[in-house]
């Protein structure tokens, strides 16, 4: 038996590889645990996206070359492989950087694994594979192995063919691809027949998905939400990240004709000047996205929207920024992510010569988080006295608590509660904390009507 340790950094689309990884690497004799100290191998599957999470991939392999020097000192041997997109970004470099590497491997030729493993573990020369095979990918990893866990995150589209121009997804996860709908829907079937009962469907650029139906027509993703939606036992659907370019009429729809598809949508913007949104590439304009969320609101009243804005960007005036504020008071956020501008190696906004001083940009983030952070406050607050279904995820530090998540994504704890992982509850809601919602079960009927399921 061999012991794995695999570090995930960056998105959820990671986190998914991260799990699929360990899939195909059980056959090889690979078990997991959670330490790189008694490991056999370890993977770092990485994050381009800032040059902070960049970077902290080297401290890490610095770490690792130590202990990989004193296995070898005892007669053992660690294997260190590097995989995400910084495997992609940088390839070969990474080993000239880092010779304790032994295998860097791109997001789109992780099924490769074994033999590359197989390789290395022959002789002492290093593997390198940065390919774009996505199709291959799907096709040869094994089957996904559910664990049992309530929510579960299925990729269901790859890559991004939008090139705005702060970003280096297109670089190191190719053009965009979708897996088959027959595909999809099978992984999803096994994740559900192994207790999953939320899925969160992943892409790049999720609602460009077009992947072939059975008909051998293109499939829209309203269109695949729609078949999953029939899956019996499948109680929750999201999906996560979307353009707003690609937010059709029939995906928008979908969020009023189909219950399971949570009121919940990650909708980013990045910034509220039209100067800046087409400097970015973005292809749409501030009243472009207003619009459409009015849109998304008509068909569903009660959905809680989240964004990710980026402050900084090179040439963003006070002005520029000023309209990013205000656009943000226009939509109410009930979440967001925000980020300083970082400059990527490649792209296009990298080579601007109008860059903003990091002073600039932390002032403006500390504004703009301070505002998003109220909006979030007074969301939470105002569910208080309101009764949702919350899908248990898990027991609380506390005896007899159990945590899960509301429509909404917030989390929820309840106290007193007999295990209830796996099954929704209906639960008033009573108090916001720092970083979740209190409540309480609203009757015994619920919690038994919600075990017996
Ligand atoms: N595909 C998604 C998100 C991709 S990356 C989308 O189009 O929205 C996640 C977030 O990281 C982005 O939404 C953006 O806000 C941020 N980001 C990407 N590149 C960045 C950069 N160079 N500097 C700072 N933030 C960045
Ligand atoms: Fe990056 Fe833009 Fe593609 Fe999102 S849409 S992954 S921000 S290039
Ligand atoms: Fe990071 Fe790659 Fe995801 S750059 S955000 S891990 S697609």
């Amino acid at each position: 038996m061999k012991r794995l340790f695999i570090k995930t950094y960056g998105c959820q689309m990671n986190v998914y590889d991260s799990a699929r990884m360990a899939d195909l690497l059980a056959p090889l004799g690979f078990t997991a645990t959670d330490t790189p100290d008694d490991a056999d191998m370890v993977i770092l599957n990485t994050c381009h996206i800032r040059e902070k999470a960049a970077e902290k991939v080297y401290s890490e392999l610095g770490k690792l070359k130590l202990l990989k020097q004193a296995r070898a000192a005892d007669g053992g041997r660690l294997i260190v492989a590097v995989a995400g997109c910084v495997a992609q970004a940088e390839g070969a470099e990474i080993i000239a950087r880092q010779p304790a590497v032994d295998i860097v491997v791109g997001p789109q030729s992780y099924q490769r694994l074994p033999e590359m493993i197989a390789r290395v573990s022959r002789g002492t020369g290093h593997a390198l594979e940065t390919d774009f095979p996505a199709q291959d990918k799907f096709d040869s990893l094994p089957a996904h192995t559910a664990h049992g866990a309530p929510t579960a995150f299925l990729t269901v589209q790859e890559g991004c063919d939008k090139f705005c121009t702060f970003c280096v997804v297109p670089y190191t996860r190719g053009a965009e691809f979708s897996r088959p709908v027959a595909q999809v829907i099978a992984e999803a079937k096994t994740l559900v027949d192994s207790g999953a009962r939320e899925i969160t469907l992943l892409g790049q650029n999720v609602n460009a998905y077009r992947g072939t139906g059975p008909d051998g027509k293109a499939w829209s993703l309203a269109k695949l939400v729609k078949a999953l939606a029939t899956i019996d036992h499948l109680q929750r659907l999201r999906y996560v990240t979307s353009h707003p370019r690609d937010m059709t009429d029939d995906l928008i729809a979908a969020h009023r004709d189909i219950p399971i598809l949570m009121p919940y949508l990650h909708l980013p913007v990045q910034a509220g000047s039209d100067t800046i949104l087409a400097a970015m590439n973005r292809g749409h304009t501030a009243a472009d996205y207003l619009k459409l969320v009015e849109r998304i609101r008509a068909a569903r009243p009660d959905i809680a929207l989240s964004g990710d804005f980026i402050v900084g960007f090179p040439g963003e005036t006070d002005a520029d920024f000023a309209a990013t504020l205000d656009l943000i008071c226009a939509v109410n956020y009930a979440g967001a992510y925000s980020f300083k501008y970082s400059a990527r190696p490649g792209t296009p906004a990298a080579a601007s010569a109008r860059q903003v001083p990091e002073e600039v940009k932390d002032a403006r983030l500390a504004e703009l988080q301070g505002l998003l952070t109220a909006q979030q406050k007074a969301f939470n607050a105002s569910c208080v006295g309101h009764t949702f279904p919350v899908l248990f995820e898990h027991p609380g530090r506390k005896a007899g608590q159990a945590v899960g998540r509301s429509p909404y994504l917030q989390s929820v704890h309840v106290e007193d509660a007999l295990p209830l992982t796996g099954t929704i509850a209906q639960v008033r809601i009573e108090a916001v904390l720092s970083n979740s919602l209190k409540g309480v079960l609203v009757s015994q009927g619920t919690r038994e009507k919600a075990l017996a399921n």
